[in-house]
């Protein structure tokens, strides 16, 4: 399986991967997370997409596609990988065309549900995993159930929120019909409860739990 997660800021794409990469024993593949875990050790390269991450804006193209490259070439990807976050662009998705995809999943939610999940989303910072305060609340109030802290993302402040769903608008949700047209898109509903749209993706992709 060689899969893509597509969808806005807040649709669900990291709470899916989790299960997704665990049914099909792949890596999950967060472009945001290694940007973010970059950013933590303080690389250069961290830190010249930290500047680009607190504004809401993307990174640019020449940094991402670099670190993905490197990731897919890694031997545990032979088997398949699933992709969070990536391509956000075209030309991502032109750099990645040397990966024979699988399927593209595209998590549809509407605006003022991804709002709602954002604004009270929860991080933990040992294992990445996101709760939500109301939705998925963790099993203690500040506790990840791995033992790790929880924190807020500094850019799940309402303006950089709303500067980050403009981006996504302009730059990555033309990649739907970019796929679509090479067949491999399959829209699901992210406006469902968590076990309902892996269900949903799973019975997209032919199998059954
Ligand atoms: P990234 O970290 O990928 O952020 P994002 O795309 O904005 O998406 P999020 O991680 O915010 O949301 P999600 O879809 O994973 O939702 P989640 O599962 O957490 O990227 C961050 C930044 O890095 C970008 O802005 C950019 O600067 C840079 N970057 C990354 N990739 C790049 C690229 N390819 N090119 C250039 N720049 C790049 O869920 C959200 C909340 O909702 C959680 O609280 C969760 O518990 C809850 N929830 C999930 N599912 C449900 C449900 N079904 N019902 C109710 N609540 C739910
Ligand atoms: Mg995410
Ligand atoms: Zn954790």
């Amino acid at each position: 399986m060689r899969l893509v997660l597509l969808g806005p800021p807040g649709a669900g794409k990291g709470t899916q991967a989790e299960l997704i990469a665990r049914h099909f024993q792949i890596p999950h593949i967060s472009t945001g997370d290694m940007l973010r875990a970059a950013r933590q050790q303080g690389t250069p390269l961290g830190l010249e997409a930290a500047q680009y991450m607190e504004a809401g804006d993307l990174v640019p193209d020449s940094i991402v596609i670099g670190i993905v490259d490197e990731r897919l070439a890694q031997s545990d990807c032979q088997r398949g990988f699933l992709l969070d976050g990536y391509p956000r662009t075209v030309d991502q998705a032109v750099a990645l065309e040397h990966a024979v995809l699988t399927a593209v999943i595209s998590l549809e939610v509407p605006e003022e549900e991804l709002i709602r999940r954002l604004s009270a989303r929860r991080i933990c910072r040992q294992c990445e995993k996101a709760w939500h305060l109301v939705f998925n609340p963790p099993p203690q109030e500040g506790t990840c159930q791995c033992g790790g802290q929880l924190y807020q993302r500094s850019d799940d402040s309402e303006e950089t929120v709303r500067a980050r769903l403009e981006v996504y608008a302009a730059q990555t949700s033309p990649l739907k019909e970019w796929y679509a047209q090479r067949g491999l898109l399959l829209s699901i509903d992210g406006n469902q409860g968590i076990d309902k749209v892996f269900a949903d993706i799973l019975v997209a992709l032919g199998e059954s739990k």
